[in-house]
C-alpha cells in the first residue's frame, strides 16, 4: 500500500509518501519539505499559510518525482497512491488549514480515502518504524513541544510536559538574547562545544515538577546574566544545555520508571543535539534501558512520518468522511483512539 502524507502544523509544508511492501526495507519514498522561515525566528501564522499555499504544488510535485524516482520511474503516478493522509492536529490554526485542504483537494480530484492523524503520535510511530524500538517512551523536543509520551491503556498519554514554553523555543528566545541568530539551537551546541571543563558551568535554575518542567524562570535568569555582561557566551551556552537537559534525563527517566519501559525514542528538533543525545544514553545504560534516536531527518518535523500513521489508521480500518476531514488544533494525544496497535 501506497499513503501521501501531508505535514503543515506549523512552519513546515511537507509531502511523504511511504510503501510498505514487504520486500521494501525502507518504506519512506519520498520525504519533501519546505520551511517557512524569518530571520528572527518568530512567526506571523497567515504568513506562514501564505507559504504553505504559495509552495503546496511544488513540493508535492518534488515528493512524487522522489517516490518515482525510488521505484525505478520518473515520477509516481497519483494512481498509485492508496491513501491520502494529513496531519489534522495539534497545531496552528491557519497553517493546519491549508494542509487538510491540500489533502481534501487531492482525495478528491483523484477519488482517495483520507485519513487525518496526529502530529505527536506521528513522531512516536515513525521512530518506532525506522529504529525498531517496540514500545517506548517518547522524549519529544521541539520549538513549540516538549512532552514525554508512552503508550498505555491502549492510549498514548503524556505523563510529563513543559507548563509554560517549548525547549526550543526558550533556546531559541536565550540565542536571541545573546545575539547568536535563528535558529538559535544549533548554535547553542557549537558555542557549548568550546568549553572544556565543567568548572566553567554557572549555575541556573532547574524547575522539574514531578514529570513537568518549565523554562521561564531560566530564561529570565539568562536574561539577567547577559545584560550583566560578566560572562562569556561560551559559558551561558554550555550551562544552558547541561542544566535544560538534565531537566530532560530526569523527566525521561521517571517516565521510563512510571511506565515501566527499557527503550527511550528521542524526537522534536532539539533531540538532534548530540550533548542531549549523550546525556539521554547514560541515563539509559545505567538503568539497563535502550536509547533509540531516528536520523534527523525524521527527528524534525516532516510528512514522512504523516504517511505513515495514516498507513497504520487506515490499515486499522479508520475512515474519515471528506466533509470531516477538517483540522483539531488543540487536541491532545490521549483524546485519540488507538487502533492500530494490538498490544
Ligand atoms: P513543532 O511544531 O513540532 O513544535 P518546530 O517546527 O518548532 O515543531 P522542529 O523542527 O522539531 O520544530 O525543531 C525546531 C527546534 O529545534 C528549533 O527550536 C531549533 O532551535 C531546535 N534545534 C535544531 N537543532 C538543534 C540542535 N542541534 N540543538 C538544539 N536544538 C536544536
Ligand atoms: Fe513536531
Amino acid at each position: 500500500m501506497i499513503v501521501l502524507g501531508i505535514e503543515s502544523t506549523a512552519h513546515t509544508f511537507g509531502v511523504g509518501i511511504v510503501d510498505d511492501s514487504k520486500k521494501r526495507a525502507n518504506k519512506v519514498l519520498a520525504n519533501v519539505k519546505d520551511s517557512y522561515t524569518t530571520k528572527k525566528g518568530g512567526m506571523i501564522p497567515s504568513k506562514a499559510a501564505d507559504h504553505h499555499a504559495e509552495i503546496c504544488g511544488k513540493v508535492l510535485r518534488g515528493a512524487l518525482e522522489k517516490a518515482g524516482q525510488a521505484k525505478g520511474k520518473e515520477e509516481l503516478d497519483m494512481k498509485d497512491v492508496d491513501v491520502i493522509a494529513y496531519s489534522q492536529s495539534p497545531g496552528i490554526g491557519h497553517c493546519l488549514r491549508i494542509g487538510a485542504m491540500a489533502a481534501r483537494s487531492l482525495a478528491v480530484k483523484h477519488n482517495k480515502p483520507i485519513v487525518g492523524v496526529n502530529h505527536c503520535i506521528a513522531h512516536l510511530e515513525i521512530g518506532r518504524l525506522v529504529t525498531k524500538a517496540k514500545n517506548p517512551v517518547l522524549l519529544y523536543l521541539s520549538g513549540a513541544n516538549t512532552q514525554v509520551i508512552a503508550y498505555e491503556g491502549k492510549k498514548y498519554r503524556i505523563f510529563g510536559e513543559t507548563l509554560d514554553m517549548g525547549i526550543g523555543n526558550f533556546l531559541d528566545s536565550f540565542a536571541r538574547d545573546l545575539g547568536l541568530g535563528f535558529p538559535g539551537g544549533p548554535v547553542v551546541e557549537k558555542m557549548a562545544k568550546k568549553v572544556k571543563g565543567s568548572d566553567k558551568y554557572v549555575e541556573l535554575p532547574y524547575s522539574v515538577k514531578g514529570m513537568d518542567m518549565n523554562f521561564g524562570g531560566m530564561l529570565t535568569n539568562l536574561k539577567q546574566k547577559i545584560k550583566s555582561g560578566k560572562f562569556k557566551k561560551e559559558d551561558l551556552c554550555f550551562s544552558v544545555q547541561e542544566t535544560a537537559f538534565a531537566m530532560m534525563v530526569e523527566v525521561a527517566e521517571r517516565a521510563l520508571a512510571h511506565c515501566d519501559k527499557s527503550e527511550l525514542l528521542l524526537g522534536g528538533g532539539v533531540a538532534c543535539n548530540k550533548r542531549l543525545q549523550e546525556m539521554c544514553d547514560k541515563m539509559c545504560k545505567a538503568r539497563g534501558a535502550k536509547m533509540y534516536v531516528p536520523a534527523n531527518e525524521f527527528l524534525v518535523d516532516n510528512a514522512g512520518m504523516i504517511a505513515w500513521l495514516g498507513l497504520l489508521q487506515h490499515k486499522a480500518g479508520d475512515k474519515l468522511k471528506i466533509e470531516k476531514a477538517d483540522i483539531k488544533p488543540y487536541i491532545r494525544t490521549d483524546e485519540i483512539e488507538v487502533k492500530w496497535r494490538k498490544d
